[in-house]
């Protein structure tokens, strides 16, 4: 069975999130969603989430592409996951592009193009007009 991981916040959950989560499961067999919990959007990504990490979470769960939704908790928890998890793909959207090479060592690392002209950032920017 391989194994695919991807890390996100997936707050305001949108086309472009699904689109994403397809295409990484379409890698292997088995998708794990790493989700940043509140305080680590809060604390280390000064974001914070219309939705809380339990409601992000269920609505990740919902998604036929996902299998098995983690925390992600910190930026160091990457490395220990993929071993833990026994992951053979590492996916991140390209907006990362080259940022976890170093999990080559470990696994295939792949970044998949955005879908352009949609994000959380833009649907919060929208709505408040
Ligand atoms: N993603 C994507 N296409 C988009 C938006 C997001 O492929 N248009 C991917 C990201 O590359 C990432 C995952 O979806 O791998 C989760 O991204 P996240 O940052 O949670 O979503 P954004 O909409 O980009 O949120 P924000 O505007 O807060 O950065």
């Amino acid at each position: 069975m391989k194994r695919i991981i991807t890390y996100g916040t997936y707050d305001l959950l949108h086309y472009g999130h699904i689109s994403l989560l397809k295409r990484a499961r379409e890698l292997g067999d088995y998708l794990i969603v790493a989700l940043s919990t509140d305080a680590f959007n809060w604390n280390s990504k000064q974001k914070k989430c219309y939705f809380s990490y339990e409601k992000r979470k269920q609505l990740l769960e919902a998604v036929r592409y996902v299998d098995l939704v983690i925390p992600e908790e910190c930026w160091e928890q990457k490395a220990e996951d993929v071993k833990l998890y026994k992951v053979d793909v590492f996916v991140m959207g390209d907006d990362w592009k080259g940022k976890f090479d170093f999990l080559k060592e470990q696994c295939e690392v792949v970044y998949l193009p955005r879908t352009p002209e949609i994000s959380t950032t833009q649907i919060k920017k929208e709505l408040g007009k």
